[in-house]
């Protein structure tokens, strides 16, 4: 008699979100990847079956700018508990960024990153190169992993002279040659470095005073400044959180190989939240203006914004509370709260399902080459089940990353992820991680 043949895992009862819209079937996965889509009378008989009772099966979601930290920052963050915040928030993928300590600007750096961050992530993890001093290691870099590169223009964390446009025009054309796309932190360093330096010597230490030194127009003249680098070499730049919506204009005016991001907090917060919350609040590039978030929002919805990346940048409490304005560590956690936000604006009719799933899975696949973020037959079964009828508040104690705090904090929600799976395996679970460290595997952009 025929052995039968069994399917690692059935997931049934699901509404899967299919082609822009909703089927009601099951999933069957086999060698970590999606075997059958059907309804349960055509589904294999699988060794372990999973009742999602009608909830709804997204795409495992990506987010393209996490700061993981680890390495001499760990107190902050590490690459399991930053993993496992991301796996909790409904993500089965980050791309780390490299402003870690030390930095990921050599490649034997990147790939002592990756030898650490193996045995210890449980999602999917990638990671950003900064450029390297010596041109030649770039292509190294690329070789030992690099998903991407990424150039802090306000605080640079290399000896790259990111001032200097001869120096941009070369990186980006090799960058451009390994077909890799290269993401701006777009500041004008050296202008906000001088002002702050000024604000602090005469004792301009508030949270206004960060707003002065980080205004909008900073931020708009360093857009406007690499779209005309990125137009003379045809690379594709890739410009980080995007707070000021007047940068989109400049944007505009090369999409076809420019990509950008926004985060919650720019389409969701405004500096209003400062006097709330206080320094908590702080981040590069600070928040803005209703109108401002008002205009982000429309741009993120008209696709003028391509993705939203949540900028994880955790630090420990004392780093983010000090009267000193100037002492204080910009950035806040994010894996965890963006997917109930925006299932919130799903919920709320503000945005489609097609939409939430294009920024958070799809478009940042597609502009980093993952080669994930769609639900279908033979692709990886990274997948996020979400309860869109839960209602309740964020709680950042509960959150699994380090940092234990959020502006977001107290807000009522609707919509959480309940499940997440990667590569077939489920590694959150009600509340709980369920798998291993080291469970996750590490993506390189030369292999895929
Ligand atoms: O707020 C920020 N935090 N902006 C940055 O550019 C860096 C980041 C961090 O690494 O903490
Ligand atoms: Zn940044
Ligand atoms: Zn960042």
């Amino acid at each position: 008699m025929k052995k039968l043949q069994l399917v690692d895992l059935n997931l049934i009862n699901a509404k899967i979100f299919l082609k822009n819209e909703f089927i009601e079937a099951g999933i069957s996965i086999e060698a970590n990847r999606i075997n059958k889509i059907a309804k349960l009378p055509n589904m294999p008989k699988a060794s372990k079956t999973i009742d999602v009772n009608g909830n709804i099966v997204l795409p495992g979601l990506i987010d393209v700018h996490v700061h993981l930290r680890d390495l001499k920052l760990s107190y902050k963050e590490d690459f399991n508990t930053g993993t496992c915040a991301a796996a909790a928030g409904g993500f089965t993928t980050v791309l780390d960024m490299p402003n870690t300590q030390p930095p990921t600007n050599t490649p034997e750096r990147l790939k002592k990153k990756i030898q650490r961050a193996k045995n210890r992530v449980i999602v999917n993890v990638g990671f950003y190169a900064a450029f390297p001093k010596q041109f030649k290691q770039i292509v190294e870099m690329y070789r030992n992993g690099a998903i991407a590169f990424k150039v802090f223009l306000y605080h640079p964390i290399t000896e790259l002279d990111v001032n200097c446009d001869d120096v941009l025009l070369k990186v980006f054309k090799c960058a451009k040659q390994l077909n890799r796309p290269v993401a701006v932190h777009a500041e004008e360093g050296e202008i906000v470095q001088r002002i702050e330096e000024d604000l602090r010597k005469s004792g301009k230490s508030s949270l206004n005073h960060h707003l002065k030194a980080h205004s909008i127009k900073r931020e708009v003249n360093a857009v406007q400044r690499v779209v005309k680098l990125a137009k003379q070499t045809g690379s594709h730049i890739h410009f980080c959180h995007i707070s000021a919506a007047s940068s989109i204009r400049h944007i505009k005016k090369l999409k076809q190989h420019i990509t950008c991001e926004t985060t919650p907090h720019h389409i969701f917060l405004t500096k209003d939240v400062l006097r709330k919350c206080g320094s908590i609040a702080l981040m590069n590039p600070p928040l803005r203006s209703r109108l401002n978030t008002t205009r982000l929002w429309h741009a993120l919805n008209d696709e003028w914004i391509d993705i939203l990346a949540s900028d994880h940048a955790p630090h420990a409490l004392q780093e983010k509370t000090n009267e000193n304005i100037w002492e204080v560590s910009p950035g806040i956690p994010g894996l965890e709260t963006t997917l109930p936000l925006m299932l919130t604006q799903v919920n709320n009719g503000r945005m489609s399902w097609g939409r939430l799933t294009q920024i958070l899975a799809t478009k940042p696949a597609e502009i980093f080459q993952l080669n994930r973020g769609f639900i279908k037959t033979g692709s990886v079964a990274d997948l996020v089940i979400v309860d869109v009828n839960q209602e309740y508040k964020i709680d950042s104690s509960k959150f699994y990353s380090k940092a234990k705090y959020s502006p977001f904090d107290g807000r009522k929600v609707k919509g959480k992820p309940i499940k997440t799976f990667v590569s077939g395996c489920l590694v959150y679970d009600s509340g709980e991680i369920v798998s291993e460290p080291g469970s996750g595997t590490i993506l390189t952009g030369s292999s895929h």
